[in-house]
């Protein structure tokens, strides 16, 4: 028998790439690779790329920089480039870039086996097609090997949404929502192996309509499942959050109380730039609706600022927003000129500008966030517990409230949801003890 050969995945970005890293990693599986974690260890090193912004679209060549080294060591070393830089600049990057072997899109990982086999024989190969084909269809069944306790699951891809800044129209494609019968088939799969919290991916996942109860639907059949014990979802848009899914916040147990709602802009001007279609004041009142149905739920969020054309009005506005609802995380950002997008045309604002912005809606946003933490402590929270922590006899899990929770356990809690009461909040995590 011949060695396995070995694959190195180094995965960019977003939730999603984390699951097609996988996919990808099962796909080539079939032609006789092992995962590895050591890059010069490998036979195929693949750059799993996100494009969202400009940094992390530079990332991929700078990268790809620094392992023409291990190219020039290891001659049969293939090198590809999969994700939304494949997606989006392809044929650049087997241009620019003579080490890649492969460009893969993210619709098109599915035929890597054959693509690995062209390169094997020396070819160059590029797939950016979006293919007629499901990739879901073409790609094995996932093995039964033992899982870690979270796991994810995409059940939708693409948006059809076209937020002004946003690439992802154009590198993921049109809405695409996987049936719910394959969802349901793979969740009870990942069951098996162990899995006791899924959560559910999809660029504007609460656009899913695999299934005739929408994402609402899909999530109640999910609930079913013995041994599933946590639902989660991720990424929502606010103008997608039907009456079923407030509903299912407020009666569906294995539901988690945490919701991510990007909302990006409190400015009904900057909102109506951005082609949110939706006001402030809508958002606030969907977080109501959704807290009424639910009063613990935890909210998060993404924000841009320095959209072209905002002012000093438009950025308090913002601030209004994050005072009015308090967030228990978020994320935010400069924002960054994608080609491709309608914003792009715009006149950019001052770098200086930017990031003093983003410097004080992110102080605000953090004391918000240690707020919530802090108000943690005492409380008693259920706790899913993934792996032991850097201190002996410790381990780590995720609250209900997504929060990273560390508390004295038996490596035996691996795996389970245990009551435990929080004792302290650190910037990052809190620590607890468990409840006998
Ligand atoms: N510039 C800055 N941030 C962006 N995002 C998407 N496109 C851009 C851009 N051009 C952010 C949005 C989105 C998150 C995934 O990334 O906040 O919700
Ligand atoms: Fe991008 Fe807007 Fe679609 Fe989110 S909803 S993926 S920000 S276009």
């Amino acid at each position: 028998m011949t060695a396995p050969r070995k694959l190195f995945v180094k995965t960019y970005g977003c939730q999603m790439n984390v699951y097609d890293s996988e996919r990808m990693t099962e796909a080539l599986g079939g032609e006789g690779y092992v995962a590895t974690d050591k890059a010069d260890d490998a036979d195929m090193i693949l750059l799993n790329t996100c494009h969202i912004r400009e940094k992390a679209a530079e990332k991929v060549y700078s990268e790809l920089g620094r392992l023409r080294a291990l190219k020039d060591i290891n001659p049969d070393l293939k090198i590809g480039v999969a994700g939304c830089v494949a997606q989006a600049e392809g044929e650049e990057i087997m241009r620019r870039a003579p080490l890649v072997d492969l460009v893969v899109g993210p619709q098109s990982y599915h035929r890597l086996p054959a693509m690995d086999r062209a390169v094997r024989a020396g070819e160059r190969a590029l797939d950016t097609d979006f293919p007629l084909d499901d990739k879901f269809d073409t790609l094995t069944d996932r093995p039964k090997a033992r899982r870690a306790p979270a796991a994810f699951l995409t059940v939708q891809e693409g948006c059809d949404k076209f937020c002004a800044f946003c690439v992802v129209p154009y590198t993921r494609g049109a809405e695409v929502s996987r049936p719910a019968d394959r969802v349901l088939r793979e969740a009870r799969d990942l069951v098996e192996a162990g899995v006791v919290e899924i959560t559910l991916l999809g660029q504007n996942v609460n656009a899913y309509h695999g299934h005739d109860g929408g994402l609402a639907g899909l999530i109640r059949d999910l609930a079913k499942i013995d041994g599933l014990e946590r639902i989660r979802f991720t990424t929502s848009h606010p103008n997608d959050m039907d009456d079923a899914l407030i509903a299912a916040h407020g009666d569906c147990e294995k539901l988690m109380p945490y919701l991510h709602l990007p909302v990006q802009s409190g400015s009904d001007r900057m909102l109506k730039a951005m082609n949110r279609k939706h006001t402030a004041e809508q958002y606030l009142k969907l977080v109501e609706r959704i807290r009424a149905a639910r009063p613990d739920l935890l909210l998060s969020s993404d924000f841009i600022v320095g959209f072209p054309g905002e002012t000093d009005a438009d950025f308090e506005a913002t601030m209004d927003l994050i005072r009015a609802v308090e967030f228990g995380q978020a994320y935010s950002f400069k924002y960054s000129t994608r080609p491709g997008t309608p914003a792009a045309e715009k006149p950019q604002l001052p770098e200086g500008v930017m990031a003093e912005r983003l410097a004080r809606l992110q102080a605000l946003l953090t004391q918000q966030q240690h707020a919530i933490q802090d108000g943690m402590v005492g409380r008693t929270v259920k706790v899913l517990f993934e792996k032991p922590g850097r201190i002996a006899g410790q381990m780590i899990g995720k609250s209900d409230y997504l929060h990273a929770v560390h508390a004295v356990a038996p490596a035996a809690a691996v795996g389970q949801v245990l009551p435990v009461r929080i004792t302290s909040a650190g910037p990052n995590s809190l620590g607890g003890e468990l409840i006998a």
